[in-house]
């Protein structure tokens, strides 16, 4: 396929579970030497949070395996996201709703759920951790690293080329 792959992940306030899954993915992806031919952003459905950091508990939490959030600023979903990206992944079904009822009839992405990537899910979506403790976000990060790991193969294929 093409020389480059766009992915954007997508949530709700693009505070909690999408920065995460874009710093997450992005990390595997450079390990795997993919940076290059990849395009990785978030956002989220909601405009409460535009331009601001990471919750907090999300940096922290990402922090403790490694990740770097804190440079990360929230933006909206916006309509030419479906023409600059191949994939819009949504953390749950209530975004991914909102994204196919917002998609244009000639939209490049297609539009999934991220943890349809996920080799062996324990759940489909990946739960808002926003009201929760730290173990919500922790749950965040296994979910979203396994998941993250059966993208770059899928990605792998796209580009024609073998996962690292
Ligand atoms: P996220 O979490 O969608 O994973 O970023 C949330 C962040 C903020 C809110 C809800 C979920 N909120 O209601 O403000």
């Amino acid at each position: 396929m093409g020389d480059t792959v766009g992915i954007l992940f997508v949530c709700l306030g693009n505070i909690c579970r999408s920065p995460t899954a874009e710093a997450v993915f992005r990390a595997r992806a450079e390990r795997a030497g993919l940076l290059s031919r990849l395009h990785v952003d978030s956002c989220g459905t909601g405009d409460w949070h535009v331009g601001r950091k990471p919750d907090g508990r999300a940096i922290e939490a990402a922090a403790m395996r490694g990740y770097d959030l804190s440079g990360l600023r929230a933006r909206q979903l916006a309509d030419d996201d479906f023409h600059r990206f191949d994939l819009i992944l949504a953390m749950d079904r209530s975004n991914l709703a909102h994204v196919r009822a917002r998609a244009s009839h000639d939209a490049r992405a297609q539009q999934r759920l991220f943890l349809g990537f996920h080799p062996n899910p324990p759940v489909a979506e990946v739960p808002d951790p926003y009201h929760g403790g730290a173990d919500g976000f922790r749950q965040v990060l296994d979910l979203v690293e396994a998941a993250s790991d059966g993208l770059l193969e899928h990605v792998s294929r796209m580009l024609d080329v073998s996962p690292a």
